[in-house]
Formats: structure tokens, sequence, C-alpha cells
């Protein structure tokens, strides 16, 4: 099989990666690729947000599978795009990845299926605002409605912040605080049936212990030993495959990698929020834990036949990722540093470093390109072997203003 992975950073490594150790993938191409995948696949200069871009490409290549891993070719239609010109694609299309990309059509779809999850509502003036945040009571929720990278989303005790953070986005989402730990929970759906995949966790804030601003994630770690052992069983019955049945009854079938991250509170799991795509970085950790191929599931789903294929099987054993981010993430991150890695520092055999954010300058050297630049991955026996081997790792690049959170996976 041919396969395209349609994106640029460490989560699209890391399945680049997983493909690659796959029997059935005698080809491999990734659209745009960084220079990590570029080790692995053949990497081609388009523009992934581009449905005509990518289904010329794919077509060009004869891929017999497509796997998109950002939210903007979904929310764009890259997915309907390739469907349409009869190429298999792993990923929803755009009215089903509205899913992630409004979060007032996911509770819509929630409330629709009885899907447990904060209670919430959706303001567009000022008026409502007040009314929602006097309602639901500190700490405040404040969302904004529309895509924002992991970075639209306020949770504050400071009642002027909520309002001023309401206003800049104009229309938000403002709901009831959950408390409890967070679980990413991945589900690979095919319209109908969906599968489960490792229960991981993300670390949202830039800063160690969890303050500091949110981020797309500066860490994660699988599996989770603390976690209710039906966790995975309980998430498919009262939220993942309601949320399948729901999509369908309304025309807009789910095909692709359900996210959802479920806050475990005191009654029981609870929807945070729904995303249309593999977690980053939760898939760097799920994907190392993968003990099964991936190119057969994500093609099975692509088919509709996900009922066909054995159960993903998961290696014993845990793994760390750390998140080495750009000077200025999550705001503006500084670009074009030059990054150096001394892997003969470290004997580390059980971990290895993804690119997300790198380029090449003129020159050719290895340079950063984005807000986080590389992911350090380790695993072992239990979480803390998989986090000195993923700290090994981190300590072996240098790059000016680079820097990572230090409890990634601390005490787990
Ligand atoms: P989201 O983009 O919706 O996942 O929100 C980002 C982060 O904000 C989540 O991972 C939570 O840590 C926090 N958050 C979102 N909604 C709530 C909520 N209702 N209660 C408490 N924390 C929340
Ligand atoms: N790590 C959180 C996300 O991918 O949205």
């Amino acid at each position: 099989m041919r396969v395209l992975v349609v994106g640029s950073g460490g989560r699209e490594h890391a399945i680049v990666r997983a493909l690659a150790r796959d029997a059935d993938v005698t080809s491999l191409h990734a659209a745009p690729g960084n220079p990590g995948i570029a080790r692995l696949a053949e990497t081609h200069p388009v523009n992934a947000a581009g449905p005509g871009d990518v289904t010329r490409l794919a077509a060009r290549l004869a891929a017999g599978l497509v796997v998109i891993g950002p939210e903007a070719p979904l929310v764009a239609g890259v997915a309907d795009a390739l469907r349409d010109n009869g190429i298999a694609c792993f990923g929803p299309g755009a009215k089903a990845a509205m899913i992630e990309g409004s979060k007032s059509f996911a509770k819509e779809v929630m409330a629709e299926a009885g899907i447990p999850t904060a209670r919430s509502r959706t303001c567009t003036t000022r008026a409502e605002t007040d009314a929602a945040l006097a309602g639901f009571g500190p700490p405040y929720v404040v969302k904004d409605d529309a895509l924002a990278a992991g970075k639209g989303v306020l949770v504050t005790g400071d009642i002027a912040a909520a309002r001023q953070h309401a206003a800049r986005c104009g229309r938000v989402v403002i709901e009831e605080f959950l408390d409890g730990p967070e679980v990413s929970l991945f589900a690979v759906a095919d319209g109908g049936t969906a599968v489960p995949l490792l229960a991981a966790q993300d670390f949202k804030r830039a800063h160690d212990g969890g303050l500091g601003p949110n981020t797309g994630g500066m860490g994660a770690y699988a599996p989770l030993p603390w976690a209710p052992a039906d966790l995975a069983g309980q998430a498919m019955a009262s939220v993942i495959q309601p949320a399948v049945d729901a999509m369908r009854r309304r025309g807009t079938q789910y095909l692709g990698l359900l996210y959802a991250g479920l806050c475990l509170t005191q009654a029981g799991p609870r929807v945070v929020e729904f995303n249309a795509r593999f977690g980053d970085p939760e898939t760097q950790v799920v994907l190392d834990r993968l003990g099964s191929p991936l190119a057969p599931l994500l093609a099975a789903a692509a088919a509709g036949d996900l009922a066909g294929v054995e159960p993903p099987r998961w290696r014993s054993g845990a793994a760390v990722v750390v998140v080495i981010a750009a000077q200025g993430y999550p705001g503006q991150p500084v670009t074009g540093d030059t990054i150096t890695i001394n892997t003969e520092r470290t004997g580390e055999t059980t971990a290895y470093l993804l690119h997300a954010g790198t380029g090449r300058d003129a020159g050719g050297a290895l340079v950063s390109a984005g807000g986080r630049v590389l992911n350090a991955v380790g695993s072992g026996p239990d979480a803390a072997a998989a986090r000195e081997a993923a700290y090994a790792m981190a300590a072996t690049v240098q790059m000016r203003g680079g820097w990572y959170r230090r409890d990634i996976a601390a005490g787990r």
C-alpha cells in the first residue's frame, strides 16, 4: 500500500514512524512533512490545507490511503475532496470535523446524544456573557467558539479576565468548571464502528506545576496506571459510540480519529472537548506503545470495514514525550535558530527525537520553524524509566532559547 500522510508536526512524524514499520506499506509520502519525516518518507511541498493540491498529489502518487494529521485540512474539506475522487482517506469530512471546529456544534451533538459534558451557554453579546459567568460562578471557563490551536480556552478565577477574553473572541462558549484529572482517549472510527486506542495524559499548561498559559500540549505519557481499569470501555459506551451514532443520524458520518478529552469527575467521565484528529503530543506516546500494524487499522476505517480487523495490541511498559519549545511559545515563537543535537552524549537506545517545528535554512542546517520544535520520546518498563529516557534525549538538544517542562509524567 502506498500511503500519504498530510501534515508537518511531531504527530505526523510519529504516524510516519509507525507506518514505516508496517510490512503492508510499500511506499511512504508526506505533504509537506518536515526534515525528520524526510528521513522516512518522500516529502512533497504542497499546501496541506488545499483540497485540490492534496488530491492531485494523492492521485499522482496513486496513494492507496491518505492519513490526515492536523485539523486545518479536515475543516478545509481535504478528506471530502479525496473521497469524492475515489481516494481512501483516514479523516472526517469538513462537516464532521465541526465537532472540533465549533465548540457550540460539539455541545449540540453531545446534548442530542446524551453524552455527559459540562453544562454550557453559547454567548455572542456582553449581556449574555455576563449572565452566563454569573450563573456558573468561578472558576470561569471561557472558550472561543472557533478553532484556536488549543489556545482559545481561558480558565480563571478573575472575572475581569474572563470578560476580556470573551470580548476578544466574539462568540464564546461559557461553561461549568469540571474538577478531576483529564485524560485523552482516542478512537478509530469508520462511520459506524469505533475502537479505542490507549488512553494518555497531556500536559497543556506551559510551565511546571501546571502554571502559565494553555498550549497545544507540552508533553504526555501513556498508559495511565492510575486510571480506572474499565475507562476505555466506559468512555466507548457513554461517549464515543453515542457520538459516532449521532453523527451518522445527522448524515455526517464520522470516519477518522475521534479524540475525546475527558475529565474524570466524581460523577464519572465528562467530555471537556472533542477533536477530529490524533492529539499532539499524545499520539507520540500512544503510537510508541502500539504493538500491531497501524496501516491496516487506518485503511480498514477508511474503507468502512473496521469490524473486520483485529483490535490494536499494546506493548507492555510506558512511554513519555517531552516537547521542546521555541522561545516565545505559546505566543509568537522565535524561529530560524540553529538546532544542534549531541546524540553522542547519550547511550539511550530507548529514546528518540521526533521533529515538530523544524526546517532547513538556505545552507541546509537544521533550524527551528515553529512553536513546538522537537519531541523527545522515551520508553521503558514504567513511566519513571520512560521519563528518564525522554529527558536524557531532550538534554542532547541545543537551541538558543529552547525550553521544556521539567515535570512531564513526574511521580506517575
Ligand atoms: P479545550 O480546548 O476545550 O480542551 O480546553 C483546554 C483546557 O482547558 C482543557 O484541557 C482543560 O484543562 C481546561 N478546561 C476546558 N474546559 C474546562 C472545564 N469545563 N472545566 C475545567 N477545565 C476546563
Ligand atoms: N494535545 C492536545 C491536542 O492535540 O489538542
